[in-house]
């Protein structure tokens, strides 16, 4: 891939060069589909074994909106905030099976990923829509993980950044930075215990750093990037020293409480 990956245009340098990572990092856990009753036993081991030694990242778990209150009691004045995986881009109204910020923030969530790919691909979400959804978390006092990432034939036609930046320019067009994270997360990577080039991703968040900074000079450098995508503990401490990777969105390894805390640890 980085043969066909360019590398970051020269405005873009100019910037990234003079600044360095000084952000807090944030590792946010997303489970998805996955969690019942009894997965909120590994948020109270979190809790536990951060309250021995605490975290040098800020961290969010995102379970089902069925555990969202529940979770949020259990981490109550831990360094854990709780997350939703999905708003609706209204308040209220006769959407069926939805769910508003609003209700999100009304559930203790303090954050919510919008324009994932599983979101994208299964219901048809276009980057306008994420944009949407952003703004409505915004205006609820959620900070919107923003999702974008190429799919593996995007990649093989050598049209990363192209997609990566359209999709960034798109869906962030609603919310000043630094009120939104972006999590760059390629398709082909979630879920399949493949990454891309260490390399790569730090080209791609570079340019993504490049991008927002463009947008919004001041606070798009403010603004934090997280890799996503097969990121595991035996991964996790060589992706979140790379620059611009500002914290990772950790789907399957954020299930056990053991795996996901290796990963806090990296950080
Ligand atoms: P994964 O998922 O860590 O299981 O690859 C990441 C994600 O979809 O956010």
């Amino acid at each position: 891939m980085s043969a066909r990956l360019p590398h970051v245009g020269q405005l873009a340098i100019s910037h990234i060069l003079n600044m360095r990572d000084t952000m807090r990092p944030l590792i946010a856990g997303n489970w998805k589909m996955n969690g019942l009753g009894d997965s909120l036993h590994e948020i109270e081991r979190l809790v536990a074994e951060l309250l021995e030694q605490p975290a040098a990242a800020d961290i969010l778990i995102c379970p089902p909106f069925t555990l969202i209150d529940r979770a949020e009691a259990l981490v109550r004045g831990s360094a854990i905030q709780i997350g939703g995986q999905d708003c609706h881009v209204d308040a209220s109204g006769a959407h069926t099976g939805d769910i508003s910020a609003a209700m999100l923030a009304d559930s203790g969530a303090k954050a919510v990923i919008v324009g994932h790919s599983e979101r994208r691909a299964n219901h048809g979400e276009t980057s306008a829509r994420v944009a949407g959804k952003a703004k409505a978390a915004h205006v609820s006092g959620l900070m919107p993980i923003i999702c974008i990432g190429e799919t593996e034939a995007e990649r093989n036609a050598g049209h990363v950044l192209e997609i990566v930046l359209s999709q960034l320019r798109d869906s962030i067009a609603l919310v000043p930075a630094p009120n939104y994270v972006i999590a760059y997360e390629p398709v082909w990577a979630i879920g399949t215990g493949k990454t891309p080039t260490l390399q790569d991703i730090a080209d791609i968040h570079s340019a993504i750093r490049g991008a927002l900074i463009d947008h919004e000079a001041e606070p798009g450098k403010q603004v934090r990037i997280l890799y996503g995508g097969s990121v595991k503990p035996d991964n996790a401490a060589a992706i979140l020293c790379l620059p611009h990777v500002n914290g990772a969105l950790v789907g399957g390894a954020s299930l056990k409480a053991t795996d996901f805390m290796k990963i806090i640890r990296a950080a």
